[in-house]
């Protein structure tokens, strides 16, 4: 693996083997000392063009237990806000070194631009760019339904049988996209439901059945029911009538949350719009993974820096670059 873009990239013995060497961190997470030297003297930036606080300091944690060198590189305040360009900030970071970029861009495409541009030869890793994908949030989730799925014999296995309703605002949604290809390249059934206005366009090429109505959903007795931010801040129209009647169509309150199975559980990639999408009896309830997704990101981004700046990288690059 040379950069991390996408989930789609991904099949099930690739996905598989990260979600067992996450599982490897996630060992060394409860530990004494959680910390390897694998990556010392590797550098890693977080470039950060949208805001951000769980992934970009999980990213963060994920590369300091690896002993490397972290340069956090926030947008806001910094020679951006003052128009350079992607490919002024990308040679910059070259000539101090950077070995992984880990990127979050409101652009959908942009890792992809800086993994082809070359102008700076690092691995890159997508971190969330506009609509289009967060594999590391897909891969997180994934670990967690396999632990919860399968607790401590989850290494070598995936999702097979699995059903997952993905609930919300899929329309804007990376974390949807991610997870829809991803899971199902584990073997998982994946359904999403929306409002008519919240669906894309293309749905139909996804490798997802959909519907409108979250009670039948439901009713159909999902492993996993994810729900998902209403991102307000990527909506330029009025796509449902107002916060109380979206919440009473799609958001799972205290009631649904009482419909479902005994051992199904409720995931939320966060930050949550409690009262909106999700109730607080929901968020908090001993469904939720809300907080074991957190620390389980840790563990599964240090699998992939760990796999894309150990080991066979180096050769790899020289190859590139030669
Ligand atoms: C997600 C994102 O940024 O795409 N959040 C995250 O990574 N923690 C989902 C969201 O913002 O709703």
């Amino acid at each position: 693996m040379r950069h991390l873009l996408s989930t789609r990239e991904l099949d099930r013995s690739a996905a598989v083997a990260i979600l067992d060497v996450a599982e490897d961190m996630a060992d060394v997470a409860d530990r004494e000392v959680r910390k390897l030297p694998t990556l010392r003297g590797k550098t890693v930036v977080n470039l950060f063009f949208e805001d951000s606080t769980r992934t970009r300091i999980s990213f963060e944690a994920a590369a300091k237990r690896l002993s490397a060198d972290v340069i956090n590189f926030t947008a806001k305040g910094s020679s951006v806000s003052k128009g350079e360009s992607l490919k002024d900030t990308a040679q910059t970071l070259a000539a101090m070194g950077a070995d992984a970029v880990v990127i979050r861009h409101p652009s959908s495409g942009a890792p992809l631009v800086l993994a082809e541009s070359g102008w700076i030869d690092a691995a890159i890793v997508n971190a969330g760019d506009g609509t289009h994908e967060h594999p590391t949030q897909a891969l997180l989730d994934a670990f967690t339904i396999r632990r919860r799925l399968h607790g401590a014999a989850s290494r070598g296995r995936d999702l097979g049988g699995v059903t997952v309703t993905i609930v919300g605002d899929i329309l804007h949604s990376r974390v949807a996209r991610s997870n829809a290809w991803l899971l199902t390249a584990l073997g998982a059934s994946v359904h999403v439901v929306a409002p008519a206005t919240l669906l894309p366009i293309g749905i139909g090429e996804w490798p997802v059945t959909s519907g409108y109505d979250l009670d039948d959903a439901l009713a159909a007795g999902p492993d996993v029911v994810m729900m998902l931010r209403i991102q307000s801040e990527r909506m330029k129209a009025a796509f449902f009538p107002n916060a109380r009647e979206y919440s009473r169509q799609w958001g799972l309150g205290d009631e649904r949350l009482a419909t479902l199975g005994a051992d199904s559980i409720v995931m939320h990639p966060g930050p949550m719009n409690r009262g909106l999408e999700i109730s607080a009896g929901a968020a908090d309830s001993a469904r939720s993974t809300v907080l074991e997704q957190v620390a389980n990101g840790v563990s599964v981004r240090m699998a992939v820096l760990y796999l894309l700046l150990s080991g066979t990288h180096q050769a790899d690059t020289k190859e590139n670059a030669a």
